[in-house]
């Protein structure tokens, strides 16, 4: 297992879509143990592979909610079912989101409560997940990775602007910036 750097904001390659995955073969299954261990290292609870610079519609996940259960998988050329996105007043603290591709910034994000999650898993079967909560904004957050989409792409004002400003303070929004877990101390 190799620690990857991650690609900061403005690298191209988080801002298209990720190409299919076609072959589940030991090139990929290193893949994901290297972004399992860079994941776990950063430290997150999701990381897609565009955020280590490769091209391929997969992420993983690794995340423990409030019952001690361990929710931890890889999702290869995933789909999303969403429900429609609440109505009602942003909460500044509860829908915090942060991103190991924009380390050290955090904006609250509205996100459906419900998300269904349908992928390949490194055997090649396909699974489904019916995720609420905060699982469910792992998902929309790392499937958004695949279609290059960054969250900070969705927010709404006054956050926009002020990751705008944090972005641009911070040097990124363009390319060539990566950070290495373990090495580079940057809170994600
Ligand atoms: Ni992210």
């Amino acid at each position: 297992m190799r620690i990857r750097d991650i690609v900061i904001t403005g690298e191209p390659v988080l801002h298209r879509r990720a190409k299919p995955v076609v072959h589940i073969d030991d090139h990929l299954r290193e893949l994901v143990e290297d972004m399992f261990g860079t994941m776990e290292l950063a430290p997150g609870v999701g990381l897609a592979a565009p955020q280590i610079g490769v091209d391929l519609a997969l992420f993983v996940y690794d995340w423990v909610d409030d019952d001690d259960i361990q929710h931890r998988g890889v999702a290869i050329n995933p789909t999303l079912l969403l429900d429609p996105l609440p109505i009602g007043e942003l909460d500044d603290e509860d829908e915090l989101e942060g991103c190991l591709s924009v380390p050290g910034e955090r904006f609250p994000l509205r996100r459906s409560d419900r998300a269904i999650l349908t992928a390949t898993n490194l055997d090649g079967n396909e699974y489904t997940i019916d995720a609420t909560g905060w699982l469910a904004r792992i998902f929309q957050h790392e499937y958004d990775h695949l279609l290059g989409i960054l969250y900070t792409d969705r927010l709404v004002e006054p956050h926009a602007s002020d990751c705008r400003e944090a972005i641009s303070r911070d040097g990124w929004g363009v390319p060539g910036y990566s950070w290495l877990p373990g090495r580079d101390h940057l809170e994600g």
